[in-house]
């Protein structure tokens, strides 16, 4: 008798398949569903991918395969979903053989990479999160580095939305804050990163790119062009200027220099999102490589053409004019900058001018930074105190204000820290003063913001102690993951932390902590925003004590937003169960997620 290949099963008899209509056979690499379908004979693996479901209790009619728990359909001669949330089902080989069925003992060897790649396209074009979640998994499972799917995702994100928002952010500052979380983390992040890309392309008309200048334009004039069009809100002009200035190889720095000025040109704009956002579309193109500036960095132009500044709110007005203040103040900067040139380097005040920067007095606020730069401090000195300053409010920020206004104190911290990072990319490698004054600006407006935000400090919450006696990291850990399943507990999510640095266990371990109790939660773009911004503070204090309070603002931030339902938490690990080759239907009303 013929042999149908050593790689081949024997399932039964044609006839006796015919009769029963299919056959459940055990292969090493999962249960395959056998069906005699007209005179076809067909063999697909036997398990639904949309959550695992046995498709033998499903039912066929018309060449179509119908999962009975979610109904997802399935053309059973390809495999191919008719349901993009459920995926396509592996087929597998057979041959008839002397009246004998046999099957291939493993399904088709497929392009694994390219499947999970395509995959997560389609999760981010009909914004299912499971779908998400198992083509991540799936693609790292098949190689594919993390920093690639991020690229994918936020090139999805800019070209299908027409500016940045609130889902490239998130996607951004979670990729941004990979390094320093946990490894089991890291599909979460870029789970919830991806899948808040998703959310906010929804429903969205794509992007529609403008051209270059056709002509060769110095640098000056584009500069001065850029920020023109962005003061009188011509969209379409400062994007052809910037893609020309892109076209041309203007260099990371001079893009930082003139956009920061561009958007500085109004004060806080939209709340400080204007200047994050773009301090996170120079972050992204960090992450993936500046061969990917042209498609990502003009996303973020019409965010600032359509900035409102501050400078027409009153409360910037008035009962103290804060604007007049400090256009006053920075008058002098340029000259004041050129003057210090000999000292820089040696200027370490920053814990002071943090502390200052929370004064009553707004004059003596902007002062303070004046008298730094004078005594030699740079531009990105200033801007890492004002941040600190910014911290502080959210470390002693009163839990009887109103729960909405730590989104206030949030507001400012991360315009502070993206003030931060815009002045270090524009002027870290040095800048003529005259460009550094202008970038300083962001520096003066946070302060500004910190002075407004006084009364979340009314009264202040006292930065705790911490606990020295000897509690391992582990303990500290299960205490603070506890602590943020129940309300209320700012003030117990504060002393933890501090007991953590108290008891001199290493910073890095309880940033991880931080980031797994993030990554439980329904994370806004607040929350996470909130914890990037920490993370990239504390880390530029490089262990110095003083910057304890930047982690304990980070762990009470969160704390005030925990618990939440934690349903795309749940997704998630639906998700990672699946690719590992659970079966959810089973047990799904005790499964331990
Ligand atoms: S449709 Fe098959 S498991 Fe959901």
């Amino acid at each position: 008798m013929e042999d149908a290949g050593s790689d081949f099963i024997r399932v039964g008899m044609l006839g006796d398949l015919r009769d029963r209509g299919h056959m459940v056979i055990g292969t090493p690499s999962g249960a395959v569903l056998i069906i005699a379908d007209g005179d076809d004979i067909l063999a697909l693996d036997n398990r639904c991918p949309h959550m695992g479901f046995p498709l033998h209790r499903g039912s066929i009619q018309d060449g179509i395969l119908t999962c009975h728990w979610h109904h997802a359909r399935f053309d059973v001669r390809s495999g191919s979903t008719f349901d993009l949330w459920a995926d396509d089902v592996p087929l597998r080989a057979v041959r008839v053989v002397d009246g004998e069925v046999w099957v291939a003992a493993t399904p088709a060897p497929r392009d694994e990479a390219a499947h999970w790649q395509r995959r997560l396209h389609d999760g981010l074009a009909h914004n299912i999160s499971l779908v998400i979640g198992k083509a991540v998994l799936g693609a790292i499972a098949a190689g594919v580095p993390p920093m690639e799917i991020v690229r994918d995702a936020l090139l999805y994100g800019a070209t299908h939305r027409e500016r940045w928002g609130a889902g490239l952010t998130t996607l951004t500052a979670l990729a941004d804050i990979l390094p320093v979380l946990d490894a089991d983390d890291r599909y979460l992040a870029l789970f919830h990163g991806i899948a808040a890309v998703a959310d906010d392309c929804e429903g969205q008309p794509p992007r529609i790119d403008t051209e270059p200048l056709g002509a060769d334009v110095s640098f000056d004039t584009l500069a001065r062009w850029f920020r023109h069009w962005v003061r009188v809100r011509h969209r379409t002009g400062a994007e052809r200027t910037l893609r020309t200035a892109l076209v041309a190889g203007a260099t990371p720095q001079w893009l930082a220099a003139v956009t920061l000025t561009a958007v500085t040109d109004r004060y806080f704009a939209d709340g400080g999102h204007a200047l994050d956002f773009l301090d996170k579309a120079f972050a992204a193109i960090d992450l993936v490589g500046w061969q990917h500036a042209n498609a990502l960095l003009p996303s973020v132009v019409p965010v600032l053409t359509a900035a409102l500044g501050r400078e027409e709110m009153d409360s910037w007005r008035h009962p103290v004019d804060l604007v007049a203040l400090a256009e006053r103040a920075l008058r002098g900067v340029a000259e004041l900058l050129r003057a210090a040139r000999t000292l820089r380097g040696s200027w370490r005040e920053h814990a002071v001018l943090g502390r200052a920067v929370l004064g009553d007095d707004p004059e003596v606020v902007l002062q303070a930074l004046l008298d730094a730069l004078q005594e030699g401090a740079s531009s990105a000195d200033v801007a890492r105190s004002v941040a600190l300053a910014a911290a502080l409010r959210i470390a002693h920020f009163g839990t009887s204000n109103d729960h909405s206004d730590w989104d206030s104190a949030h507001h400012t911290f991360s315009y502070a820290n993206a003030a931060f990072g815009l002045i270090m990319r524009a002027t870290g490698d040095g800048a003529d003063v005259e460009i550094e004054a202008l970038c300083v600006r962001a520096a003066f407006h946070g302060a500004l913001a910190v002075y407004l935000d006084r009364y979340l400090n009314v009264p202040p919450a006292r930065l705790p102690l911490g606990d020295l006696r000897a509690h391992t990291p582990a303990k500290l850990r299960r205490r603070f993951l506890d602590a943020c399943d129940r309300q209320h507990q700012v003030a117990e999510a504060a002393r933890i932390v501090a007991s953590h640095l108290a008891a001199g266990h290493q910073p890095a371990d309880f940033i991880a902590v931080l980031g797994h109790a993030l990554l439980r939660e329904d994370a806004g773009f607040h929350m996470v925003q909130n914890l990037q911004a920490g993370v990239r503070q504390y880390l530029a204090w490089q262990g110095d004590p003083e910057a304890a309070p930047i982690l304990i603002a980070a762990a009470r931030y969160l704390a005030a937003h925990s618990p939440t339902p934690r349903t795309r938490h749940q997704t998630a690990q639906v998700a990672r169960r699946l690719m590992r080759g659970g079966a959810v239907h089973e047990d799904a009303s005790e499964a331990e997620f």
